[in-house]
């Protein structure tokens, strides 16, 4: 339905706002949050390069349980505050790991796991799940794809609120 190259962008902010109509456009007339999960998940893992993993944590109670994702089977559930994924639930920062196997209580689901992408989901005030990204490269990600993730998630929080 969408088709992007990201080799064809000069710099990652572009395809970023790119992502952002799309996602946009994919969710729009969608109320049921799983359905949006499921498509947002898909469309990162084709068009993101480098990944291993790509998928969504949603909070329940006190802990993140596992949501649609593309990728190896992974653990279910995390409780707040345990691993990358649960640092970024507590503390509603967005992690980004350059290299997890240094990150205290990283748990791997993944052996080829190197570096991790955790964007919290947080719509009016509430916190929702987060976006988790694995990479088989060390020092994978860096600020233009925090930015870009935060923006995602700002646009896709609004349409997992029901
Ligand atoms: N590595 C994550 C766990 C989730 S998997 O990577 C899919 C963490 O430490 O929270």
């Amino acid at each position: 339905m969408y088709k992007f190259d990201i080799d064809k962008y000069g710099d990652k902010a572009e395809f970023y706002a790119d992502m952002c109509a799309a996602l946009a456009a994919l969710t729009a007339d969608e109320p049921d949050a799983i359905a949006n999960m499921a498509n947002a998940a898909a469309l990162i893992w084709e068009y993101l390069p480098d990944l291993n993993w790509a998928g969504f944590y949603r909070a329940v109670g006190e802990e993140l349980v596992l949501g649609p994702f593309q990728g190896k089977t992974a653990c279910i559930r995390i409780p707040f505050g345990r691993g990358v994924c649960g640092t970024a639930a507590a503390t509603r920062e967005p992690q980004c790991v350059p290299d997890v196997h240094a990150f205290p209580g990283h748990i791997a689901c993944d052996a080829l796991s190197a570096s991790e992408l955790v964007m919290p989901i947080v719509h009016a005030g509430r916190l929702l799940g987060v976006l988790d990204l694995d990479s088989p490269i060390k020092g994978r990600f860096d600020e233009v794809d925090v930015t870009g993730c935060a923006e995602l998630m700002a646009v896709l929080g609004p349409r997992l609120a029901g």
